[in-house]
């Protein structure tokens, strides 16, 4: 900290009179002796600890780790909760919150005497979240995860959440009883952490180290490690320097970093989800960043990372393996190795000593386990704003595939037919589910990997095209194409598909087409009704009218950029 520099919470802490004396009076209720107030860092843990966030729930006590750590550099650490999405319990859907929640962090820390900030994030949500809210504040800040669950076991077999989606489809058609799931559900979810894929929540948990946010090693180290409470009580021995040298956020987040990450993401199989979020992140720290933009950076990236939904092994095979600083230093030379990261450190001086102890988990670029690669970003006039695929979890007989389509108009339609005996429908069809984008749900559920009719699934069948606006579990799998934006509920082209028109995708030419002429499109979207309004006060209101489409990341249009770390006003 230059000499020079006052801490923001002098603003509070060392004022005098009578403003200095409530801002102090009330924290020393707490028991805290009158030095804590002089020159000390003060740093916020921003925690996201919620027992109706499952894959959270072991937050308090690693914000425990983080304080011991604040402590030892000469900080003084204040734990404070915000909003916490869980993935699994909350309806609609966990995004429908995640812009409400990223305000709560915004104006939770600017709002505090904080010098410095700890994100404790874990289940989907919750990171991105907290990184966009404090993107706007810009504080020195550090990431740390949660960490992923232990690998389930189920009667020998190794089991995690993309499971789920293959028992689902054998409960469908009579593989799977009752009793067996209760079995299997406790067998999967058997110690604290979040999904132990790499799902959207791993990914996030990659997305940060990779983006230089977190300590090196960050990613991967299960949540019931006592090594995950190490980097957490490193973590908030760190922040303290951050703040004495103020090393903010915009100080690490330029467009290199956003880059590095795009990279790794397609590297580790990661979320498509990952797409959202980042986007969402670069409009907070204002870091010019596109949907198109993705394609070149992930093309020719090939799946280094051997863990499902992508690959065969666990989050905790990749620790084992060495994690996540392997696989970076496996994509050495396609990243921008003067990146910054929170430690000081740039990426490559972090994953320069990096090792791999199991090269079946963890890959090199001459030897990778699947070349395609993990993302693709599809153009055409089924999607004039664009959409994703990830075709290293998708069927390579499909990457080209025409097909009738066979549309949904909204979930519910999908419910009451998919299964039924009358569904014209066979292996070669599309199938097309609308009105599940972020206005249409609204929220942008995961519903976009919809269940492969039970009559082809009779027939044997696991995989067909499937076309959505909305989003896919970061521990999904299949041919599936997301994010169709403009979505159905925006008036996009998308809202004009109807059964029986031909479409086509064409993944190596990322195209995503239907046989309509602009003005057939035209002439279909002026005889649409347009739907009921499904919100008229709160909360919900507020984000169907600023949501932003999908290939902008759905943040709310007043919440890009942001608002800095000054207040000028005090409260007395
Ligand atoms: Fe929380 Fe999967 S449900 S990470
Ligand atoms: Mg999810």
């Amino acid at each position: 900290m230059p000499e020079d520099k006052k801490l923001r919470s002098a603003e509070w802490f060392g004022r005098k009179g009578k403003d200095g004396f409530i801002y102090r009076a009330w924290m020393k209720n707490q028991g805290i002796p009158e030095y804590e107030f002089k020159n000390k860092p003060i740093i916020g843990i921003c925690n996201t600890w919620s027992e109706l966030t499952p894959c959270n729930a072991h937050f308090r006590d690693l914000a425990e780790s983080v304080k011991r750590g604040v402590l030892e550099a000469g900080g003084f650490p204040v734990e404070f909760p915000v909003m916490s999405l869980g993935e699994t319990l909350m309806k609609p859907t966990a995004m429908l919150y995640r812009n409400l929640a990223s305000m709560d962090v915004e104006e939770s820390i600017r709002a505090n005497p904080l010098d410095g900030v700890v994100l404790l994030c874990g289940c989907d949500k919750t990171t991105p979240s907290l990184v966009m809210g404090a993107c706007s504040v810009d504080l020195p800040t550090i990431v740390v995860s949660g960490g992923p669950m232990l690998t389930g076991r189920h009667r020998g077999a190794s089991i995690g959440t993309s499971d789920i989606w293959r028992y689902h489809d054998d409960i469908r058609s009579g593989k799977i009883m009752d009793e067996e799931l209760l079995t299997i559900e406790a067998a999967m979810c058997r110690s604290l952490g979040h999904c132990a894929v790499m799902g959207t929540a791993s990914s996030m948990a990659c997305m940060v180290e990779s983006l230089g946010l977190s300590l090196p090693g960050n990613a991967a180290i299960p949540a019931a490690d006592s090594r995950r409470k190490v980097l957490a009580q490193l973590s908030g021995l760190r922040v303290v320097d951050m703040v004495r040298e103020d090393m903010k956020l915009s100080d690490i987040l330029k467009r290199e970093a956003f880059e590095n990450a795009i990279r790794v993401n397609s590297a580790i199989g990661g979320s498509t989800n990952f797409v959202i979020h980042l986007l969402a992140i670069a409009g907070r720290i204002g870091v010019p960043l596109k949907l198109l933009d993705f394609d070149p950076l992930a093309a020719n990236v090939p799946l280094l990372a051997n863990i499902q939904p992508a690959g065969k092994y666990f989050m905790e095979d990749m620790f084992y393996a060495g994690g996540l600083p392997v696989v970076l230093k496996a994509l050495d030379s396609l990243l921008h190795r003067d990146a910054m990261t929170v430690n000081g450190k740039t990426i490559a001086e972090n994953y320069e000593k990096a090792e791999c102890y199991n090269d079946d988990v963890l890959a090199t670029l001459d030897k990778p386990f699947n070349s395609v690669p993990g993302l693709a970003i599809l153009s055409g006039n089924v999607c004039e704003a664009g959409a994703v695929i990830k075709p290293s979890a998708a069927s390579a007989h499909l990457m080209v595939h025409t097909g009738k389509a066979v549309v949904f108009e909204n979930i519910d339609d999908y419910k009451a037919r998919i299964d039924s005996d009358e569904l014209e429908v066979d292996e070669t069809s599309v199938l097309v589910l609308k009105n599940v984008g972020p206005k249409g749900y609204p929220g942008m559920p995961e519903v976009g990997n919809m269940g492969i009719p039970k009559k082809l699934l009779d027939k044997g069948i696991t995989d067909m095209v499937r076309i959505s606006d909305g989003r896919m579990s970061g521990t999904g799998f299949g041919t599936v194409v997301l994010h169709a934006s403009p979505e159905a509920a925006a008036g996009g082209n998308f809202s004009a598909i109807q059964t029986g028109d031909l479409v086509t995708l064409n993944v190596p030419n990322r195209s995503l087409t239907v046989n309509l002429t602009e003005t057939e499109l035209a002439e279909r979207k002026r005889n649409l009704k347009p739907g009921e309004p499904v919100a008229t006060r709160g909360y919900v209101k507020l984000y169907i009218e600023h949501v932003e489409q999908a290939h902008l990341g759905a943040d709310m249009d007043f919440l890009r950029g942001g608002s800095g770390s000054k207040v000028s006003k005090d409260s007395h």
